[in-house]
């Protein structure tokens, strides 16, 4: 009830001002959030790398309506990467970025399948350069189609560009069966959004279910499962079955949320796991926090302590 109720908020734009507005809620982004600007994330990068965490950067933004905006988060993505390379943080993938379609241009009412593939395919050719990869977030379910066929088309010039299932689309096993190619980089989570009843699973046990299900699809695979849960009977699970089917650490990676449960992040990573951080960045984080704070009551209570000391 309480997830649903917030993840309503995520949308609402008057209930957007009014959170941004508020000068306490910078204590709590700063938990979920490496900060404002891409030094910021290349600083936070720099730092989960030496603990031998990989890292996804994602630059804070959704939803884009404007043509000019979305080219200009594609200039953000190009210009990070060329300060991860040049830091040295990029070889070898060990800091990539994520990008969410939408930010690109995907849902603009003109042409949004285009600019996103342009976009795209710009920053994946930085990526390229910098020695490292990209991979596509997946957004409501009503991008789920448009992100898949984006991931195809791009992937004949990028094979390495991963992209997104979540478990909670009823869909999302037949998915898993297509995309667990030789080469295919694909991100399982659990989905961060709702859907109605006929497309999505709305009971948590079944969408663990769902989840486990997919995982033993894409271990099975010859692809490059990247298993995104902070859910410690899932990661037990993975363990188990990577371990049954014999698969190197190097064959796939588990990935959780910079700022939570960070001390299993380090566990995972010394036990010689791989192990990534997705670590985003940018003042947009609105949308992003909230979806945060329904995952879990307490970071809600967190969040309202802050506000509540404000005062
Ligand atoms: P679940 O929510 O059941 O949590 C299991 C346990 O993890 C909890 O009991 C708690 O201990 C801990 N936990 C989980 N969330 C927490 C939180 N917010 N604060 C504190 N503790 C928490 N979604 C999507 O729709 N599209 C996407 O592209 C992505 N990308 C993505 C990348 C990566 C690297 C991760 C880890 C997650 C995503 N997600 C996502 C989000 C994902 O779909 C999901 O919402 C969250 O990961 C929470 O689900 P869990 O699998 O952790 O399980």
């Amino acid at each position: 009830m309480l997830r649903h109720a917030l993840l309503a908020l995520s949308g609402s734009h008057r209930a957007r001002d009014m959170i941004m507005a508020t000068p306490v809620t910078r204590d709590v982004v700063a938990r979920f959030v490496a900060g404002p600007t891409a030094p910021d994330a290349l600083a936070v990068t720099e730092r989960l790398l030496a603990d031998g965490r990989f890292v996804t950067i994602d630059f804070l933004g959704e939803d884009t309506t404007d043509p000019d905006q979305a080219a200009a988060v594609a200039d953000e993505y190009v210009q990070l990467l060329g300060l991860l390379a040049a830091a040295g943080l990029a070889g070898q993938g060990r800091a990539e970025v994520s990008i969410k379609p939408t930010a690109v241009g995907l849902g603009l009412a003109d042409h949004g399948d285009k600019t996103a593939q342009e976009n795209i395919a710009r920053i994946a050719t930085a990526a390229r350069n910098a020695g490292t990869t990209v991979t596509l977030d997946m957004e409501d379910h009503t991008r789920a189609e448009a992100t898949l066929r984006l991931v195809g088309e791009l992937r004949a010039d990028f094979p390495d560009l991963g992209c997104v299932i979540q478990s909670y689309l009823r869909r999302s096993a037949d998915d898993c069966r297509d995309l667990a190619v030789a080469g295919s980089r694909v991100r399982l989570c659990k989905g961060a959004y709702q859907a109605p009843d006929g497309v999505g699973l709305t009971n948590r046990a079944e969408v663990d279910l769902s989840y486990a299900r997919c995982m033993r699809i894409l271990l099975d695979g010859p692809g490059y499962p990247m298993l995104a849960t902070h859910d410690p009977r899932l990661i037990k699970i993975a363990a188990v079955k990577a371990d049954a089917v014999g698969r190197a650490p190097d064959s796939f990676e588990y990935q959780m949320l910079y700022g939570i449960r960070p001390a299993e992040q380090t566990r995972l990573a010394a036990s010689g796991a791989r192990m990534r951080v997705y670590l985003p960045y940018g003042s947009d984080w609105y949308g992003y926090l909230v979806r945060r704070l329904a995952e879990r009551p307490a970071n809600l209570a967190f969040f309202l302590r802050a506000v509540s000391s404000q005062r």
